[in-house]
């Protein structure tokens, strides 16, 4: 599976997105250790708080389908734009070195990071008492 493929598929999925408040299309490929790819669109709602995320959608799918590690995201907006802080809290769960690349629709690379960059000192399941 080529960065090129992945790009091609978050592009794809960013048509779906259901975003008539903000209009702002996001779409999410997410890519296993063993070559399986999972996508997600932003959903948006009338009661704006209850929206997803394309990357939590693309989380949720995933994890519904028995996938539990990853190793790379891409994410495609217009702008390129970085994922927000509650998905990458959700991200940082599942796969703190996941390799986070966000592109803009006419697939300029304009983020390609670690996740542990993005969210530096991250809280993750570690740091819970047993
Ligand atoms: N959005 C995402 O899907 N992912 C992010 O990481 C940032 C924001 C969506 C939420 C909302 O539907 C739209 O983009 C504008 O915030």
């Amino acid at each position: 599976m080529t960065l090129d493929t992945l790009i091609d598929q978050a592009i794809a999925v960013s048509k779906n997105a259901y975003a008539p408040y903000s209009h702002y299309h996001v779409g999410a490929a997410l890519h296993t250790p063993d070559g399986s790819v999972i996508c997600g669109c932003n959903v948006e709602n009338a009661s704006y708080p209850v929206g997803v995320c394309a990357e939590r959608g693309a989380i949720a799918k995933a994890i519904s389908d028995g996938h539990q590690t990853f190793d790379m995201i891409v994410i495609a907006t217009l702008n390129g734009g970085s994922p927000c802080g509650m998905c990458r809290q959700m991200l940082y769960e599942f796969a703190p070195d996941l390799r986070v690349v966000c592109v803009t629709f006419d697939k300029q690379i304009i983020i390609d990071a670690p996740l542990r960059e993005l969210l530096p000192y991250g809280f993750s399941p570690q740091d819970l008492p047993r």
